[in-house]
């Protein structure tokens, strides 16, 4: 039985990382046109740098949560009956992998990242970009950007996910506002292919009437509760 789970901000939320459209979301405080954009960061490369050097600074100090590592079990059990977690994040930060997750796709790009805007090698970039900072890869003075999709660019790993949707028989949705597209219409594709869909979040999200079931929750208490309920199901007593 492969399950194809999506997270979104909600997942890391309890870790202390900001969610985007919540009461006290990132964009209720930041317009993203200013800050999220490649026009954005043309136009003022040190703001965006600022407000992406402050989120990974949060980052470096944060810990996973029940949910991420509720999560990293379910993959493990799973992978022990030939099966599959296809775990994909519109998140960048890497609380899943340092929750103990092998295989997650960022489909938004990683905090933890940078590319160079002249020889396009993205690599692990840890400190503060913007401030003397030289491409690792070609030695190119202060053309580092933060490697993350911003709004107008295109998502990464799509034909990953594509097929990683061919081949599910459960697809979850996880803390995520259902929002912002390709993301927000992978439950759609699932439901048009018969597969079941189960959306686990604080409340109900832009597309929940798309699911078949759901669970209304922080997401530390309702996917830790979600993954103990499913390893019964995938491996019978
Ligand atoms: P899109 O067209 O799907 O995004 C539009 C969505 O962005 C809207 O549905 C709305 O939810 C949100 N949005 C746009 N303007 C907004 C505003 N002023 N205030 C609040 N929300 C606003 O996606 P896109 O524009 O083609 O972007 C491509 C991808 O980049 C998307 O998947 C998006 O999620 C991603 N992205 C990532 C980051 C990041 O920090 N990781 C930031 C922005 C966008
Ligand atoms: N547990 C579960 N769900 C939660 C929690 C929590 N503790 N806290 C918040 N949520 C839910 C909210 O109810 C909301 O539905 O998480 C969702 C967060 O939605 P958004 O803030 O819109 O974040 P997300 O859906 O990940 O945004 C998608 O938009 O700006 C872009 O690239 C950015 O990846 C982001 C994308």
């Amino acid at each position: 039985m492969n399950i194809f789970v999506l997270t979104g901000a909600g997942v890391s939320a309890e870790s202390g990382l900001g969610t985007f459209r919540d009461k006290t979301g990132l964009w209720t405080r930041f317009d993203p046109m200013k800050l999220a954009t490649p026009g954005a960061f043309a136009l003022n490369p040190d703001e965006v740098h600022t407000f992406y050097n402050l989120r990974r600074r949060n980052l470096l100090e944060a810990s996973p949560n029940p949910a991420h590592v509720a999560l990293a079990r379910l993959e493990a059990e799973l992978g022990k009956r030939k099966s599959r977690l296809f775990l994909v994040t519109q998140n960048i930060d890497d609380l899943h992998e340092r929750a103990g997750s092998q295989c997650v796709t960022h489909m938004h790009g990683e905090l933890l990242k940078a590319r160079c805007t002249a020889c396009d090698a993205v690599g692990s970039y840890i400190d503060d970009l913007g401030v003397d900072d030289r491409c690792p890869h070609c030695g190119q003075p202060g053309s580092l950007r933060p490697h993350v999709v911003w709004f107008g660019e295109y998502p990464l790993h799509m034909a990953t996910i594509d097929e990683a949707l061919q081949n599910t028989d459960l697809f979850v949705s996880i803390g995520t506002s259902g929002s912002v597209y390709p993301a927000a219409g992978f439950v759609k594709q699932a439901k048009d292919q018969g597969i079941r869909t189960c959306e686990i979040n604080l409340e109900p999200s832009d597309n929940a009437a798309l699911f078949d079931e759901a669970y209304y929750g922080p997401a530390s208490q309702a996917v830790a509760d979600w993954v103990e309920k499913i390893i019964e199901v995938v491996t019978p007593a």
